[in-house]
């Protein structure tokens, strides 16, 4: 197969959700159409029960699945499939969001019960600030849920889109009979109980009653009602508006039931984006340039204390990246090569001698990598779009044991690296702060930090609202504002400037005050 038609075939995306809405059951059943994976079961959900907040070895047995979980990638009619794996819990939302800067596409899993929830908002608020195209799922058509339509105002009231659906459910929950699959004019039956004899679809030559009553009996009006005012609400689906995520598709389907997935599946094989186009500072890329390059968007540390290896997972952002080749690490100007690189197929793991733009490699690291570095080929590049976020927890962090502070220093410096959270240095009384978006990830830190560096750290609290970087062109009124609010000052690990604001109120009044001061919420400007 050419270079070209190789990368052409990728498809790699994330499914996002809310905890709970049905991403690892969809994830399950997309794998098991690709003959991936024969068995249901076969791949673990992600996730951190709530009531496991303090449980440290489930943090560690999640950690654990979340490495053989963090891509998987199938065969499906010729496409190669990559699925992103994100966090099921909600503190690790800056991981889901890093990940979002190594796929092409989203789907989005909504439940159809409880509608848009917040951790769906979040994430999506994301795509949206990157033009990620999306794809929504309605998942657990076979329960009563919301109203299709009231639904489908709650998706893009709240998360800012514009929706087209592309099936209809015909019931739900009890009276579900299957959902009508517009763009292939087809009824696709559902029968929760008898799966063995389960109807085969029917095409639909005209959308009339008589010709429907003998499919659908009872609720065959309210269908076609139902249909024409989803032809007259919504526009007509674009391939370019949705690729251009100016469009999402919706679909309905019940993933555990494995309903509405199969179309899910092709539709998405059609019109999902090849690999896309990236940004670095220097230049513009694309994915079919012959020379390789790719960037560092996860780091996992290793499960065993001993072996202090990680797995810096890299997005090929073009050309073809092949095993035992020597590499130009940009950041640290070294050239490397890579004898083990791990791609991931399914549920399994192994080495391999090439991969192409779109894929994802794991390269065993010993400290080498932080998240954002690029590899390439020798030119000098790096790639935009990989920001830190605003945090909004913080607290001191303090050396509990004397004799162990250099094992604290290199622990945290480790773990900031990972992107497990971010370090500032108060300037006013020089204190360390950590600061995340999850509470759990203040007991992962302390947890490690005695697990993988032998040191014991000790929190203290400080109350903050959250920390923005900030910049001025008016280099008087930026010394004014850091003089003024000199106990809120800090730097972040790149020495640049972070304001601490201790109330919302505080942040607004600043920003009105001083005109001439940008404040940022993502570590990129
Ligand atoms: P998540 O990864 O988004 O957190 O969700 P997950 O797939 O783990 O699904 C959450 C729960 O919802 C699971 O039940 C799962 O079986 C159920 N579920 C997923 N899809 C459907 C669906 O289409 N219909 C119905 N009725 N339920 C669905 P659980 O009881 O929490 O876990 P389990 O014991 O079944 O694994």
């Amino acid at each position: 197969m050419s270079f070209e038609k190789e990368i052409k075939r990728r498809r790699t995306f994330a499914i996002i959700s809310h905890p709970d809405a049905g991403k690892t059951t969809l994830t399950e059943k997309l794998l098991l159409f690709g003959g991936a994976i024969h068995v249901a079961g076969a791949v673990k959900s992600n996730k951190i029960k709530k009531t496991a907040t303090s449980d440290f070895m489930e943090i560690e047995r999640q950690r654990g699945i979340s490495v053989a979980t963090s891509v998987m990638g199938f065969e499906y009619k010729g496409v190669k499939i990559n699925i992103l794996d994100t966090p099921g819990h909600q503190d690790f939302a800056e991981d889901t969001f890093r990940t979002l800067t190594a796929a092409d596409s989203v789907i989005v899993v909504v439940d159809v019960a409880k509608g848009v929830e917040p951790q769906t908002e979040k994430l999506v608020s994301v795509c949206r600030m990157r033009d990620i195209p999306i794809i929504v799922f309605i998942n657990k058509l076979d329960r009563d849920g919301k109203d299709p339509f009231e639904l489908l105002d709650d998706i893009e009231d709240k998360l800012g889109i514009t929706v087209r659906p592309l099936s209809w459910p015909i019931g739900m929950g009890k009276s579900l009979k299957g959902v009508y699959y517009i763009p292939d004019k087809q009824l696709n039956f559902y029968d929760s109980d008898d799966k063995q004899h389960k109807e085969e679809p029917v095409k639909v030559s005209k959308l009339d009653v008589e010709h429907l009553q003998k499919y659908i009996g009872s609720g065959t009006e309210a269908l076609l009602d139902e249909l024409e005012l989803v032809n007259t609400v919504y526009p007509e689906f674009n391939l370019e508006d949705y690729r251009a995520a100016k469009i999402s598709p919706v679909f309905f389907g019940s993933a555990l039931h494995n309903f509405g997935v199969q179309e899910l599946l092709d539709c998405f094989i059609d019109i999902a984006p090849t690999p896309r186009d990236v940004e670095t500072v220097q230049r513009h890329i694309e994915p079919t340039e012959e020379k390789f390059t790719g960037f560092v968007f996860k780091i996992h540390a290793n499960m065993d204390p001993n072996h202090r290896d990680r797995i810096a997972f890299v997005r090929i952002c073009s050309g073809k990246f092949e095993r035992n080749k020597n590499y130009l690490h940009v950041r640290n100007g070294k050239f490397m090569k890579f004898s083990n690189p791990t791609a991931f197929m399914a549920e399994k793991k192994s080495i391999i001698d090439e991969a192409y733009a779109g894929d994802i490699v794991g390269l065993h690291d010993t400290g080498n990598f932080i998240i954002g570095d690029t590899l390439t080929e020798g030119e000098k590049l790096k790639f935009v779009g990989i920001p830190n976020f605003a945090p909004e927890l913080f607290r001191y962090i303090e050396n509990a044991d004397p004799m162990k502070s250099k094992q604290l220093g290199k622990g945290v410096d480790q773990l900031m690296d990972e992107g497990v959270a971010q370090l500032f240095v108060h300037q006013f009384n020089g204190r360390k702060i950590i600061g995340t978006v999850g509470a759990l990830q203040f007991e992962v830190i302390e947890y490690r930090l005695k697990h993988e560096y032998n040191a014991t750290c000790r929190y203290e609290p400080i109350q903050l609202h959250k920390a923005c970087w900030i910049r001025s062109e008016n280099k008087a009124q930026l010394d004014d504002f850091k003089k003024r609010k000199y106990q809120y000052m800090a730097k972040d690990k790149h020495d640049r400037d972070v304001f601490l604001s201790d109330t919302s109120y505080g942040l607004q009044m600043a920003q009105q005050n001083f005109k001439d001061i940008e404040f940022f919420f993502t570590s990129e400007f």
